[in-house]
């Protein structure tokens, strides 16, 4: 799977219920996920609230949990969960023989697009 999609390199990278963190040149940084249930997302590194390194953060289920203030983000739409309001981008990703793959357009600088603003006073 080559052309719009970005090899970023082999599953093993991350562990199950970690994180790693993709710098973009000119761009926002991304934090890629492996959840527990052996899933992977993308999402701009940038929790919704305050900006909080979303990497860092404990993942569980299809939820990360933002290590500075743990407002609750779904990995897979970046919206946040519960009473707090607010979301993040998300990524395109596949995983493809090992491999995981975004999608390339969206990694470009400037195609990512900022983060809808929280809304709830926390
Ligand atoms: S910055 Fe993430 S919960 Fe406040």
């Amino acid at each position: 799977m080559i052309g719009d999609w970005l090899d970023i390199g082999s599953v093993d990278q991350i562990a199950p219920g970690n994180a790693r963190t993709m710098p973009v040149r000119g761009g926002r940084e991304i934090a890629i996920f492996h959840t527990l249930n052996n899933e992977f997302y993308a999402l701009v590194n940038a929790c919704p609230h305050k900006a909080g390194p979303l990497s860092q953060g404990i993942v569980h289920g299809g939820v990360v949990t933002c290590p500075l203030h743990s407002w609750n983000i779904s990995l897979k739409t970046g919206e946040a969960l519960g009473e707090d309001k607010g979301c993040v981008p998300t990524i395109p990703l596949r995983v493809d023989a090992g491999r995981i793959y975004l999608l390339r357009e969206a990694v470009v600088p400037g195609k990512l697009a900022a983060a809808t603003p929280a809304k709830a006073a926390a």
